[in-house]
């Protein structure tokens, strides 16, 4: 398949609107990462979504809209603490689990009786919602398994030839995917940490169970959080996390040639010389917006090891460090 490369302009998002209308597939802009879209309604278009990503069919898909009153076409009911939630962080990068609609395809979901639904804040991507008149499903516009995609370039190296379009916009502002918050359960949950902190959350739902990290199977069976069974955000080059910069370098994780190995945090480390690239951010969520992006030029550079700095597991560090610690096998 050829892929469609378009613009941001008028004319190119209503070329997009049109193709996810006819059930074709087409990458876009977020706040948070690039999203790969589909009519949430046609189930044809859902199945292309898990062929494209090569994505486990027992993860379920965020749906995308472009109005709150958008959201009773795929959920059943929103109760009172969605409503607050929805006032509260809407349009931004929270996704509330809801009871979903008989009429939504059961592909979308995973066969679950919820729905994850989602109002993005970024312009472009409501723009393309609101054009289709659909709500669209999307999940990350990555191949299942590799770190989402920050950029079109980096959407176009994993899924151009597999896809209708591609939306040219701008590297995405968060860097990082949207918190998944379970309203449906009692009490509500963190499903996934992300943009939106928990602590702002906590100061709406004072009874939120925060998310608990675990790559042990069965627990996460238990919480119903489907996509944290699958592996995640992983660069082919060994990830290791890095406490305490001044502790030395960490010989044993880096091989002899510094070109093989990259570095990302906000200090600049002690050990400089041997290393190849070096990305200083200013602050967490500078780290945070860069952080797929120096994963995937790690990869085109052949890099074996990539060393992160760690940094306080509060606000977007919170996820951040969720990232880090899956990138790297740490429980
Ligand atoms: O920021 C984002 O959320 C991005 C942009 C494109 O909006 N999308 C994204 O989608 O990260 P994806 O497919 O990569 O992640 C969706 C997450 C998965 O962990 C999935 O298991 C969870 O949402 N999810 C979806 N539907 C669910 C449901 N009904 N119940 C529980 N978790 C659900
Ligand atoms: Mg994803």
């Amino acid at each position: 398949m050829k892929t469609r490369h378009l613009s941001v302009s008028p004319a190119d998002l209503a070329i997009a609107a049109a193709l996810l209308n006819q059930g074709e597939l087409v990458a876009f802009p977020t706040e948070t990462v690039y999203g790969l879209g589909a009519n949430a309604m046609n189930p044809y278009a859902i199945d292309k979504v898990y062929t494209a990503k090569g994505r486990p069919s027992d993860n379920p898909l965020i749906v995308h809209v472009a109005s709150c009153d958008a959201v009773l076409t795929v959920a059943r009911e929103v109760n009172l603490l969605a409503k607050n939630l929805m006032n509260r962080f809407w349009p931004g990068p929270l996704t509330l689990v809801l009871p979903k609609r008989d009429e939504v395809p059961a592909s979308v979901t995973a066969g679950l009786s919820t729905v994850a639904v989602r109002l993005p804040e970024h312009v472009i991507a409501r723009e393309l919602i609101r054009l289709a008149n659909c709500p669209v499903a999307a999940p990350s516009a990555n191949r299942s398994g590799r770190p989402s995609a920050t950029t079109w370039e980096a959407v176009a190296e994993d899924l151009d030839g597999r896809i209708a379009a591609i939306v040219h916009g701008e590297p995405t502002h968060i860097g990082l995917e949207s918190t998944v918050v379970d309203t449906t359960s009692t009490p509500p949950r963190v499903l996934r940490p992300g943009g939106i902190s928990f602590d702002a959350i906590q100061e709406l739902v004072p009874n939120l169970v925060p998310y608990r990290s675990t790559t042990d199977l069965e627990s996460q069976a238990q919480h119903n959080s489907p996509g944290l069974r699958h592996q995640h955000y992983r660069p082919r080059a060994k990830v290791v996390v890095v406490d305490n910069l001044s502790d030395g370098l960490p010989s044993a994780s880096l091989t002899m040639t510094p070109q093989k190995n990259f570095y990302i945090g906000i200090h600049s480390p002690p050990w400089k010389d041997e290393l190849h690239s070096v990305f200083i951010c200013r602050n967490v969520d500078e780290y945070a917006a860069k952080l797929f992006d120096c994963f995937r030029q790690a990869d085109l550079a052949h890099a074996t090891t990539i060393l992160c700095e760690s940094v306080s597991d509060d606000g977007i560090g919170a996820a951040l460090m969720d990232r880090l610690r899956r990138a790297a096998h740490i429980d």
